[in-house]
């Protein structure tokens, strides 16, 4: 008996010490999104849904129908990811998209380009540019001078900056 409850101590010792990750306490109704974040860099380098969400203690208690603490709005996003990608935000600020995105108009803010639960691939987010720039002036079609990046537009034009001419 005294070893049942030495061990019973044991086990919520341990639980208080390693509460369930957000992932899956968000993942057991957002299927979907957990699966995604787990293939995300961001899960290895210690974020996780609360980072950006918050707890979301109410919402999770009501089933989805209270609002979750955060969710950010795409001209909020740059301010979000630049808490941490302070450069790329910096950049994205200064660029066209960035202008259009802030004045509530139609761009392409982080999560248009890059997904915010997932990666995509570079094929995926050329793409994306695409969705938008279906007609590209010629240069755009000329061989870069030096390949650096994946997504081959970034390979003329900055990346965040995207100014027509560089
Ligand atoms: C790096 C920040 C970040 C992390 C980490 C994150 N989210 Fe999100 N999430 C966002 C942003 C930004 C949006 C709004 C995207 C948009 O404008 O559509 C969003 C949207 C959502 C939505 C609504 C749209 C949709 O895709 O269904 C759900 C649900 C959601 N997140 C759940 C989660 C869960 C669950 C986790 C953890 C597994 C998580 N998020 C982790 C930033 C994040
Ligand atoms: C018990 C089920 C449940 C759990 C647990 C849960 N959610 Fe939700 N969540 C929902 C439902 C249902 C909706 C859809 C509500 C709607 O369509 O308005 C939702 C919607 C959302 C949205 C989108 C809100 C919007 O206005 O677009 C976000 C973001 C979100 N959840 C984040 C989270 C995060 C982060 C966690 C974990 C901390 C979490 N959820 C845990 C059920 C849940
Ligand atoms: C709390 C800090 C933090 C926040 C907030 C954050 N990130 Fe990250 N992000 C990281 C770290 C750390 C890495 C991993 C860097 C590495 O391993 O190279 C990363 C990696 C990435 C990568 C690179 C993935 C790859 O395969 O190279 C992308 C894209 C990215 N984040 C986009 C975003 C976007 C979009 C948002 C906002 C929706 C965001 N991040 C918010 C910290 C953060
Ligand atoms: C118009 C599309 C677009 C938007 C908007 C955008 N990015 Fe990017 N981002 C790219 C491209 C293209 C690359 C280069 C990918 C490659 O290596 O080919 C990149 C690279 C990255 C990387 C990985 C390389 C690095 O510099 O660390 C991170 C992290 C990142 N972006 C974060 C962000 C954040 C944060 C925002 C919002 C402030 C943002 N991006 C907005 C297209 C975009
Ligand atoms: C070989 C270099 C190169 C590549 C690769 C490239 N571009 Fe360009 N792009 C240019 C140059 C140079 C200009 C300016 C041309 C001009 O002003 O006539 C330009 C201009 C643009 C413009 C501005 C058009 C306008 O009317 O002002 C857009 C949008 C654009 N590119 C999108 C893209 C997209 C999307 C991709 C990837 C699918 C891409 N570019 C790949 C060199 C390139
Ligand atoms: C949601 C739509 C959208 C997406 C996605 C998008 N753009 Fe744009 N982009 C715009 C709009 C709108 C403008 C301003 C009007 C124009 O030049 O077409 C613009 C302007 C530009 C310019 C010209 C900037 C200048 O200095 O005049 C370049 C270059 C460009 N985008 C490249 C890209 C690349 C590369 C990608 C993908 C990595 C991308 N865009 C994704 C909507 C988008």
């Amino acid at each position: 008996m005294r070893l049942v409850t030495a061990l019973l101590l044991f086990a919520s010792a341990a639980a208080a010490q390693a509460p369930e990750p957000f992932h899956q306490v968000c993942g057991a109704c957002h299927t979907t999104v957990a699966d995604d974040f787990r293939t995300h860099k961001h899960l290895a380098a210690g974020l996780d849904c609360n980072t950006c969400h918050g707890d979301s203690v109410e919402h999770r208690a009501a089933a989805g129908a209270a609002a979750p603490d955060r969710i950010a709005a795409p001209q909020q996003q740059a301010a979000l990811c630049g808490t941490c990608h302070a450069e790329n935000a910096a950049q994205y600020n200064e660029s066209v998209h960035g202008k259009l995105v802030a004045a509530l108009e139609r761009g392409p803010n982080c999560g248009t380009c890059h997904d915010v639960h997932r990666v995509r691939t570079a094929r995926a987010t050329e793409r994306r540019c695409q969705t938008c720039h279906e007609q590209r002036p010629a240069a755009c079609m000329a061989e870069p001078s030096a390949a650096k990046f994946s997504v081959s537009c970034a390979n003329c034009h900055t990346p965040h900056l995207f100014h027509a001419a560089e």
